[in-house]
């Protein structure tokens, strides 16, 4: 997000990076300026007016009303409020116009990772011949579960290659991650 932040020269004036105590005192830079990431909290949210927020479904679910309360409107990437009637569900290429209803919660959310790249492809088809019904199997990637499972899988991988011995957390197993089908 940062780098996408950059790469479009997109208008900040101040920039806040907010992590829980994991990820605290990282250094990120920004457009030549290093910023050290800080703890999120309630208190974290005054002053700012756009939260990016992609932290998962239960964080989302707490700290995202508490930030559109206090003005900063929240760009949500979980799955935390796709289903709420009060908050758009944005895909810019797709249904911008959507946006406008944001002001209710302050929030506004986006799709699954493969509902997006998805929907940008079917809607020109859609304006011009109606699309009724669309059948599709995905097959979700482990980098989709966050930074915690890709490394699993990269020490699995490592593990098995190694012929040691392969560990497991509480995070989906690697067979569901990798094969797991939703029509
Ligand atoms: N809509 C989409 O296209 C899309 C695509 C990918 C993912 N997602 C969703 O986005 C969410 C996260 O995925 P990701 O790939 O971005 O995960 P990620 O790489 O693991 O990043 C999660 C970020 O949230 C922070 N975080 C975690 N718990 C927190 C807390 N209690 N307070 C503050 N910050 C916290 C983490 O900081 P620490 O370093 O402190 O842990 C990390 O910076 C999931 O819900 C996933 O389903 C959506």
């Amino acid at each position: 997000m940062v780098a996408t932040l950059e790469q479009r020269d997109f208008p900040v004036d101040q920039l806040k990076l907010l992590a829980s105590t994991r990820g605290a005192g990282t250094k990120i830079e920004f457009k030549g300026k290093e910023y050290t990431v800080e703890v999120m909290t309630e208190n974290s949210f005054a002053g700012m007016d756009i939260g990016l927020f992609s932290p998962g479904g239960s964080v989302s679910e707490k700290f995202a009303p508490i930030a559109g309360k206090a003005g900063c409107v929240v760009i949500d990437n979980t799955s935390a409020f796709r289903m709420d009637p009060q908050v758009p569900l944005v895909v810019p290429e797709v249904n911008a116009h959507a946006i406008a209803r944001y002001g209710t919660k302050n929030i506004i959310a986006n799709p699954n990772c493969s509902t997006i790249q998805m929907v940008v492809a079917l809607k020109p088809i859609h304006d011009v011949a109606r699309i009724k019904r669309v059948v599709v199997s995905t097959y979700q990637a482990v980098s989709g579960t966050g930074k915690r499972a890709v490394k699993e899988l990269e020490d699995q991988v490592l593990a098995i290659y190694g012929n040691k011995e392969v560990t497991k957390t509480g995070l989906p197993p690697p067979d569901r991650l990798q094969l797991s089908s939703s029509h």
